[in-house]
């Protein structure tokens, strides 16, 4: 099953790329045109006030035929957060769900799939030009994971990315995002992650073939405070951008490997043969673009993409993005950061070259 979803994903990239090449790519694929048309394009809409996207006197064709049915979101009620003074219970609901650590720290199979028993146990692989990075183990075994390692030492390798040992990590680890995690909850990831059972697995060291900036952000010395969840939209952006980084993969790069923020949510980061697949993963465009992005998506369908990975087609979406981890988001969390990401303004990213991947 989840190598059929791969194959599909390469059979739509692949008709991409062929459609690319007659300069027309389907934008079913999500694949916007990558000429300067989708710029223009993209402040066009902008000042659409129309909402449906069917009823759009200039929809285009096949937009109104594949306008799907309507559908409803429901799932059994998922509970609020513990209180931030359970520690272990909000490190766990964090780390579990809208972080989704385990995406990457968690041993996986050869098909991709995550196998019992590694949970944050380490190695999954990530492989780009520039690095070949390991996700390392995280669980308290003191020979090869981070039993031994100080608060202190773990707090900063998660915000501000240094070792045990003083060196700087490479990507892709989400540092930038991550310097912002507030104190308390730093402490509550912390605790639940020496709370996982041990595992005595060793994982090769990450090859970085970049040159490392000196430090990835400044060294954190004040506590971070707290942000109130009534404060609707920095909550939301705080679960969203901060802990969830969902801004970190849906961005594209400006130079020197930063998120060009003035297109956030714009996507097409190509993501190479992710969890051991022989193809790519493409971050999608969530922004409000009525046509390339999820302008035109209700909030239940941005919910059900996000918590079980359907895409408003229907599509099944790569296992890349953890929605297996954001299902366990809570409901009142879930509805923060849509309307957070809802407030991403329609902008379009150049489609990567898929035929170099
Ligand atoms: C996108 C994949 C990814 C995600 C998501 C991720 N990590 Fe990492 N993490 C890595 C990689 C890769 C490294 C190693 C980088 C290197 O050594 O250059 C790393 C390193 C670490 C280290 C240092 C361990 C060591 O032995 O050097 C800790 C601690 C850590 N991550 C904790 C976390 C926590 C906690 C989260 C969730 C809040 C998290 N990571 C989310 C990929 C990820
Ligand atoms: C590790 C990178 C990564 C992270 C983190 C991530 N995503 Fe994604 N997301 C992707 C990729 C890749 C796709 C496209 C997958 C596919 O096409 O199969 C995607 C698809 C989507 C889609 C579907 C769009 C469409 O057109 O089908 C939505 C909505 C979405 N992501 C929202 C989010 C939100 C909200 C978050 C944070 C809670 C998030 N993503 C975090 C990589 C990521």
């Amino acid at each position: 099953m989840f190598t059929t979803r791969f194959d599909r994903l390469f059979r739509l990239l692949a008709g991409c790329l062929l459609a690319l090449l007659l300069a027309a790519c389907s934008q079913d694929a999500g694949m916007p045109d990558s000429s300067g048309d989708a710029e223009t394009e993209a402040g066009g809409e902008a000042a659409a006030p129309d909402d449906g996207a069917a009823a759009g006197d200039e929809a285009i064709a096949d937009e109104a035929e594949a306008e799907p049915e309507p559908y409803v979101f429901d799932r059994p009620f998922v509970p609020p957060s513990p209180p931030l003074t359970d520690l272990l219970g909000r490190g766990e609901y964090l780390v579990e769900g809208i972080a989704g650590c385990g995406n990457c720290h968690s041993g996986r199979d050869e098909n991709g799939n995550l196998v019992e028993g590694l949970e944050y146990a380490g190695n999954f692989v990530i492989e780009e030009p520039i690095f070949t990075a390991y996700a390392p183990n995280i669980t308290p075994d003191p020979e090869t994971g981070i039993g031994n390692w100080t608060d202190e030492q773990i707090e900063r390798a998660i915000r501000e990315g240094i070792r045990e040992d003083g060196t700087l990590m490479g990507p892709p680890m989400a540092f930038m995002y991550y310097q912002d995690i507030s104190s308390t909850d730093m402490a509550a990831i912390i605790a639940y992650l020496r709370s996982v059972p041990a595992v005595n697995r060793e994982v090769p060291e990450s090859i970085v073939n970049m040159e490392l900036p000196p430090a990835w952000v400044e060294p954190v010395t004040e506590p971070v405070p707290d942000i109130p969840p009534s404060d609707r939209l920095a909550y939301g952006r705080y679960l969203a951008h901060t802990i969830g980084h969902c801004t970190q993969c849906h961005t594209p790069l400006a130079e020197e490997s930063i998120g060009d923020f003035s297109r956030i949510g714009s996507g097409m980061n190509l993501y190479p043969r992710p969890f051991g697949a022989d193809y790519s993963a493409l971050a999608a465009n969530i922004t409000q673009h009525e046509t390339l992005g999820i302008g035109a998506w209700t909030d239940d369908e941005i919910k059900r993409a996000i918590v079980y990975g359907i895409s408003r087609d229907g599509r099944e979406l790569l296992p890349f993005m953890g929605y297996s981890y954001y299902e366990k988001v809570s409901d009142e969390d879930l509805d923060l950061i849509v309307e957070y990401i809802k407030t991403f303004p329609p902008s379009v990213a150049e489609a990567p070259n898929v035929e170099e991947h």
